[in-house]
């Protein structure tokens, strides 16, 4: 494993020294696009910014939803959403800012509280996590981006060196590929993730919300979460026709009537193991038959977490131009994450999966989206 992310590592580093300058700019675009697919990246973050596939009509739209002042993604440490970022150390609710490793107790950067006692912390997404850092380019073709970010041993509270990389791919037909890989000095826990947050109507006035939007999750249960919203080991099953049951594929109000979004919060900040997750076969899939646009996800990842904005604060966000100006509507997005259970280090032993990586088990994953019209 060493020996091949080593491979990896030096593979970028040639490309990166016969095709790009290193660009130091944290904020500005880099492109990569192979036929109908272009997608721009910030270092800062390792932010997707934009991207742009084709409608049915073959017009070309931007279906992430976030900023056109790139300065913008840089906003305060609470928990204020993060479009399209790039998520670490670990990602969602860390429950009470703090885990158990080896016997040591570590508290972790407060960012966020329990949705019902303020009193109560909670670390977001890593604390000060990857989405606040400038990556470093490795390399840049016209298809392809390599980021890496070091994550020195204390940062947030969490032990030893991190060594992070993750390379974005496109390729034709329509098809964005995300590899993570990741190497430690210490044993700690590790949950990266995408965090993508997207509109497949692209805010077009003419068309259905995002409640038309058709979404199909190969899972038949959700993870439990307590008052606190805090996650639990207990995996609850999803009979076939509820609300929450998205094996055969429905319009998102069909579903989306349900409180699994903690207090005062409808719709979903949910999730959902996977009945199988093998690169091979599909795990989601979402399309508009608005805009006629379609993404299918494949992970190696156990699962997916499903957020609709339910938790976006309307008239704080403003919206790409290309999205008609004003601002992002609470729930008015859709939002996937492949990655494994939620506060899973806080539920050793109970869970399948503990997120738990070291010098001798390092961290990989691949995700891929592929886009296509209906
Ligand atoms: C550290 O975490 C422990 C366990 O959750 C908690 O009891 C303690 O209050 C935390 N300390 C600080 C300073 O947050
Ligand atoms: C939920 O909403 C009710 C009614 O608006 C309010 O009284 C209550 O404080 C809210 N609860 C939380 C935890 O925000
Ligand atoms: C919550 O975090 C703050 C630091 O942000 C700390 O002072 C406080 O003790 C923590 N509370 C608990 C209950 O751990
Ligand atoms: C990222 O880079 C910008 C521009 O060079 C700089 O102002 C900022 O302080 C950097 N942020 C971090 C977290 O290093
Ligand atoms: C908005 O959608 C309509 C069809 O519903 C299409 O004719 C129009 O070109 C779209 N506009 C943009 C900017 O994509
Ligand atoms: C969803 O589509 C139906 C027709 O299939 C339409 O009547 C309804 O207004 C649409 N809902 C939204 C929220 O756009
Ligand atoms: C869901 O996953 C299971 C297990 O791999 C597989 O048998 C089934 O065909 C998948 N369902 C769909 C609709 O892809």
């Amino acid at each position: 494993m060493k020996v091949a992310l080593a491979l990896l590592f030096g593979a970028a580093s040639c490309a990166y020294a016969a095709v790009a300058p290193r660009a130091d700019n944290p904020f500005a675009d880099h492109v990569i696009e192979a036929g109908d697919i272009k997608l721009t990246f910030l270092p800062y973050g390792a932010t997707l910014k934009n991207l742009y596939v084709k409608d049915r009509w073959g017009q070309t739209r931007d279906i992430a939803v976030g900023y056109d002042d790139p300065e913008l993604y840089v906003a305060d440490t609470t928990h204020t959403p993060r479009f399209n970022t790039q998520i670490g150390r670990y990602a969602d609710r860390l429950a009470y800012a703090s885990f158990t490793l080896d016997g040591v107790t570590y508290n972790t950067t407060v960012n966020g509280h329990s949705k019902v006692d303020p009193n109560i912390n909670v670390t977001f997404h890593g604390g000060i996590g990857f989405d606040y850092r400038n990556f470093t380019v490795l390399s840049h073709t016209k298809k392809s981006i390599t980021m890496h970010y070091f994550s020195p041993d204390g940062e947030s509270g969490f032990p030893g060196d991190v060594n992070f990389y993750v390379s974005h791919t496109v390729r034709e037909p329509a098809t964005w590929e995300v590899k993570m890989w990741a190497d430690f000095s210490k044993r700690t826990p590790f949950m990266p993730t995408t965090h993508l947050y997207l509109q497949l109507n692209a805010y077009n006035a003419s068309e259905p919300s995002i409640m038309n939007h058709t979404l199909f999750i190969n899972s038949t249960s959700y993870q439990a979460s307590d008052i606190n919203f805090f996650s639990t080991a207990e995996i609850v099953p999803i009979p076939k026709g509820a609300a929450e049951d998205w094996t055969t594929p429905k319009q998102l109000w069909e579903g989306y009537f349900v409180d699994q979004c903690g207090v005062n919060c409808t719709g979903y900040d949910t999730y959902f193991p996977y009945l199988a997750h093998t690169p091979k076969q599909t795990d989601t899939s979402v399309w508009s038959d608005a805009s006629g646009i379609r993404m299918d996800i494949s992970t190696d990842q156990i699962g997916t977490a499903l957020y609709t904005c339910g938790e976006l604060t309307s008239g704080t966000c403003p919206r790409k131009a290309a999205h008609g100006g004003g601002y992002y509507d609470q729930g008015s997005c859709i939002f996937f994450e492949q990655q494994s259970y939620v506060n899973a280090i806080n539920l050793q032993g109970e869970l399948p999966d503990d997120t738990i990586f070291g010098p001798t088990k390092p961290y990989s994953s691949v995700s891929t989206y592929k886009f296509s019209t209906v």
